[in-house]
């Protein structure tokens, strides 16, 4: 079954930064574009309609940042930037017709320089750019996922063109711009949590794996409390290969033995794990929101009588390189809300199966529709609505 749900989008303000230069100033987000050797910190302001970077590269060369329509040079829109021996900061604007050499946007300069130093063989350059230039030669940053890509020569420009970055490059999908602009982490650390979390777990050195791992919920709370945000905490060593995860409710009939919860390759698992694998709750794949805040009517019930007393957390690790024995501690944190909400708030999947009738897009429509029927015998179990019904 493929399931069809809502991702909320945006990353946190988490990570390791290895840049030995402190920021310009203080960003909304940041990320380690690359373990060691790039650093990317960012803000929207949505009323001047444009977004500020700092980029921070392990070189004393140019170093360059892009927003990719797919993923490659191809149309890609290019900020080009170094600084010289004497402190000036020189900065390009650049597009990428195919796969050789950016030409520089002759129509509109559309990224701005505004500071940029070098200091422990780093560069770091503060630029802006508008979201939309309405220029030919530069790609819209839209809400959601935006492909980043980034590269750095090893020496300032000697007649004001760029050398050949030959593998010093990379790509990373970031949603610039969230959808829905979550909070940030600060808003909920003096709350209680819990969280369901891997404990360096070996991720298989297989090209595809789902991984599962059964949790109980926890015990400590007498009285039903309600969950009023999560925040999904991939492993800053392993964002290369978390694809996605999902968190399922397994059903209130399931036991298991607490001292002996099933984890491993869901495959292996899947008898056992048949009550469970049904009704998800929180999914984030690459582009998601970390943080994700409910309505303030309604809060995600634990303890008390809440009938959901065993969750499974499945992960699909994509390892092309058949890396062995990399640990991983991905998982999710559930911050308890002081008071208790108006509502429990319950989570519904609807998903359609995966077939050449269900889910076929058809070919040159700039739109379609996907029906999917629910059988009256789904929706006379709805009981978590009302628990009495059952
Ligand atoms: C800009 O450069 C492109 C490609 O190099 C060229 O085809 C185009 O004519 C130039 N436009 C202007 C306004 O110079
Ligand atoms: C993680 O595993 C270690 C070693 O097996 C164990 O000592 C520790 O208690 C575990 N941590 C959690 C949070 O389960």
């Amino acid at each position: 079954m493929l399931l069809i749900v809502l991702l909320l989008v945006v990353i946190g303000d988490v990570v390791s930064i290895s840049s030995p230069i402190t920021p310009f100033t203080a960003y909304r987000y940041s990320t380690e574009l690359e373990k060691g050797m790039a650093d990317l910190w960012w803000t929207v302001d949505n009323g001047a309609k444009d977004i500020t970077f700092e980029l921070h590269m392990k070189t004393t060369g140019w170093i360059a940042l892009g927003i990719s329509p797919a993923g490659g040079m191809t149309g890609a829109d290019i900020g080009v930037g170094w600084v010289d021996s004497a402190g000036k900061v020189y900065f390009q604007d650049r597009y990428a017709s195919d796969f050789f050499k950016p030409a520089m946007d002759n129509t509109t300069e559309n990224w701005l320089a505004l500071r940029g130093r070098e200091s422990n063989g780093w560069t770091a350059i503060q630029f802006k750019r508008l979201l939309d230039t309405c220029d030919p030669m530069d790609v819209e940053i839209k809400s959601g996922t935006n492909v980043i890509i980034y590269a750095y020569g090893l020496t300032d420009p000697s007649v004001g063109d760029i050398s050949y970055h030959q593998n010093r490059r990379g790509s990373r999908m970031i949603p610039l711009q969230s959808y829905v602009n979550p909070p940030t982490e600060n808003k909920f650390a003096d709350l209680d949590y819990f969280e369901f979390r891997l404990n360096n777990s070996i991720v298989p050195s297989d090209d595809t794996t789902y991984y599962c791992k059964v949790y109980k919920a926890p015990t400590g709370y007498s009285r039903k409390r309600h969950a009023i945000a999560h925040k999904t905490m991939i492993d800053s060593d392993n964002v290369d290969m978390v694809h996605h995860l999902v968190l399922y409710e397994c059903d209130r009939t399931v036991e298991f033995d607490d001292n002996n919860l099933a984890e491993g390759v869901c495959d292996d698992h899947y008898k056992e794990l048949s009550r469970c694998l049904a009704n998800t709750g929180v999914i984030w794949a690459v582009g998601g929101d970390e943080i994700v805040e409910f309505p303030e009517e309604a809060g995600y019930p634990v303890g008390g009588d809440f009938h959901i007393k065993y969750y499974v957390i499945e992960i699909r690790y994509d390892n092309p390189k058949l890396t062995p024995n990399r640990r991983d501690n991905t998982g999710i944190r559930f911050y308890l809300g002081k008071e208790h909400r108006q509502y429990d708030l319950g989570y519904l999947t609807f998903g359609t199966s995966i077939n050449a009738l269900a889910l076929t897009i058809p070919p040159k429509v700039a739109q379609f529709t996907v029906d999917s029927y629910c059988p009256k015998e789904f929706t006379e179990v709805l009981y978590f609505f009302d628990p009495k019904l059952c």
